[in-house]
This record gives structure tokens, sequence and C-alpha cells, in this order.
């Protein structure tokens, strides 16, 4: 045996460890990996075969994108019945300045200055939305059900089908806390019983 290899051999078990193999002098060890690793090895190329075939061949097993189509579905689902659980018997008012600057724009967009005037003082067609006289009550609700329902026989379209929940919420928020009390020129006679 020569030194080098008395060397590679310095314990006695590396003897019957020693491979065959030779280059240039270079010998190696047989140092397998711990059969614990091999199983795991293993046992991912065998997991490997049946997802191929369950997944992309047979496509038995969902797909990625009907699991996140299933999901958004029960998202869905779930958002929808939040959105009927909130209307006029629980809504509550806004009172974040931000969203109540948005309040303008859907005023202006549903076209309620129409009949009710560009800062709500009311117009020969619909009342005064800014003094303290209302013909449907001045609770949050009511005002919500003023514009969610409308007053078709009156000529004030339901808002229901055009605006969701939250736009109406906005809305009835953007009036009690931006029109009420505000004394815009030109404000149209008091309407209704006083609400104080
Ligand atoms: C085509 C005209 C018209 C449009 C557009 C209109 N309204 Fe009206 N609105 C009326 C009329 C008319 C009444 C009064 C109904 C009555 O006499 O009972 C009314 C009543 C109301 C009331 C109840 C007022 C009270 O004194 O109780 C509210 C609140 C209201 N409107 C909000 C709105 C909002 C908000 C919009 C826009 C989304 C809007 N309206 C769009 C015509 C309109």
């Amino acid at each position: 045996m020569s030194t080098e290899e008395k060397n590679l051999k310095n314990r006695p078990e590396d003897d019957k460890l020693l491979l065959d193999h030779d280059f240039d002098g270079i010998r190696e060890l047989n140092n397998p990996p711990p059969p614990w690793l091999m199983l795991i090895f293993y046992g991912t190329i065998i997991w490997s075969v049946f997802y191929v075939f369950h997944y992309h061949i047979l496509g038995t097993g969902p797909s990625q994108d009907e699991e996140y189509a299933e999901a958004m579905k029960v998202a869905d689902e779930t958002a929808a019945t939040q959105v009927a659980d909130f209307d006029e018997a629980n809504i509550t008012l806004i009172t974040d300045e931000a969203l109540l600057a948005k309040g303008i724009e859907i005023y202006n967009a549903k076209a309620c200055m129409a009949c009710h005037g560009g800062a709500g003082e009311g117009n020969a067609i619909g009342p005064n939305l800014t003094d303290k006289y209302w013909l449907h009550g001045n609770k949050a609700e009511d005002i919500f059900k003023s514009i969610k329902y409308g007053f078709p026989e009156k000529g004030m379209t339901p808002y229901k089908d055009q605006m969701s929940n939250e736009d109406i919420q906005l809305l009835t928020s953007y009036i009690v806390a931006k029109l009420v009390g505000s004394n815009p020129a030109n404000a149209k006679e008091p309407q209704g019983d006083l609400y104080e």
C-alpha cells in the first residue's frame, strides 16, 4: 500500500469504503448520503410521476386556475351576502373627509343637481336638501331610503339599480355632513316638517 493510500485510509473503516476509482492518484471514498435523505429524494421522484399523471396527463385534479376561480367564487358569494346585509336598516354615516369629498362627485354624476340644485338648494322640481324641513324624514335611514327607492310618482327615480348601497351611504353622509345647514343662495322655501 502506497503512503498516499495509507493517508487516505487513516481510519479503519475507510479501508472498505475506498472506491476503486482512481484519477491521477486522486481516490475517492464511498460516502453515500444518509438513508433518510435518499428516501426523500426517491420519494419525490415517485411522487412527481403520480403528480404529472393526475394534474397534467389525466387532468383529474383541479388546476391552479380552477382553484383560483373557485376561491374567487367563494369570496364573491361572501361579499354579496355582506352587501345584502348592509342597507337602510343598519346604515351608519361616513365621517371621513376624503370620502365625503367624493360625495359631490356622485351627487353630480347622478344628476341630483338637476332637481335639487348644484348646492342642494332645491329648484322648481325637487325640494331643498339643506334646510331642516323634510318631506320624508331626516334620519340617515330616511335619506338613504329616499335615494334608494326614490319617489317615482313625484318624479324622482329610484337609484337602487344604478348605485351600490355603499354609494348611497356616501351620498346620504354627504347630504347630512355638507348640505344640511349650508344656507346656499337661492334656497327654495321649506317643504315638509321641521326636524330639529
Ligand atoms: C328628476 C328629478 C329628481 C332627481 C334627478 C333627484 N331627485 Fe330627489 N327628489 C325629487 C323630488 C320631486 C322629491 C320630492 C318627492 C316628494 O315630493 O315626495 C325628491 C326628494 C328627495 C329627497 C327627500 C327630501 C325630503 O324632503 O324628504 C332626498 C333626500 C333626495 N330627493 C335626494 C336626491 C339625491 C341624492 C338625488 C341624486 C342621486 C336625487 N334626489 C335626484 C326629484 C329628484
